[in-house]
């Protein structure tokens, strides 16, 4: 069972991750937790590539380097996690790729699904938990963050493409559950669990 959480900056994707961890684990789980870009040494080394402000990079790059990272993350831990039984819990996945680099920098995205293809050897979530937001929300809850990454600079449009992106994607497919970002925690923990819970089977 392969559970992914999208949504743009701000939108408490980690607190949630969290949340869904600990619900988990109290039925007696033990969920694999990751996140994009990043969750293994090569794909931590890349993240620092792609988010730090110094490194000037095409959209097409980016992608790339998305990919690689995911590539990593899929081969070493999250096809072992899957074959083993345990739920894997993942802060983005490809259709972060297809959302930033596709609808926000506007990299064809038939060519884009087809790099996420081979990073991800097809390897599709079962459900993508959408915690929608929007971008005057996402500012003002990053507000308070110190330094901003690459992609915490770009501008309102970038943004409001990036969710407009994301809302399109989450109308074609059965596994996409879209949650409102700006309920209070708790309840979005609430929702998500009722998705979540009746789709893990609990061997105990
Ligand atoms: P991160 O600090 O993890 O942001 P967040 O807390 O919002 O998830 O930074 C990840 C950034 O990388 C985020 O701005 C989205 C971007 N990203 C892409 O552009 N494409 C991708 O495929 C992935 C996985 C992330």
């Amino acid at each position: 069972m392969f559970v992914t959480l999208e949504g743009i900056e701000g939108s408490g994707k980690s607190t949630l991750l969290q949340g869904l961890a600990a619900r988990l684990e109290s039925i007696g789980l033990a969920p694999l937790v990751t996140r994009e870009p990043g969750g293994t040494r090569t794909g931590d080394a890349v993240r620092e590539l792609l988010l730090g402000s110094d490194h000037e990079m095409t959209p097409l790059v980016e992608a790339f380097l998305m990919n690689a990272s995911r590539a990593q993350l899929v081969a070493q831990r999250i096809q072992p996690a899957l074959a083993a039984g345990r739920v894997v819990l993942s802060d983005r996945y490809a259709d972060s790729s297809i959302a930033y680099q596709g609808y926000g920098r506007g990299l064809d995205i038939p060519m884009l699904r087809l790099l996420c293809l081979a990073a991800t050897t097809g390897l599709e979530p079962n459900v993508t938990l959408l915690l929608d937001l929007s971008f005057e929300d996402s500012r003002a809850r990053r507000a308070d963050r110190s330094a901003a990454d690459r992609f915490e600079r770009e501008d309102a449009e970038f943004f409001e493409r990036v969710r407009h992106g994301y809302l399109e994607m989450a109308k074609s497919g059965r596994r996409w559950h879209v949650l409102d970002a700006t309920q209070a925690p708790d309840a979005l923990l609430e929702s998500a669990w009722e998705i979540v819970r009746p789709r893990v089977n609990v061997h105990a």
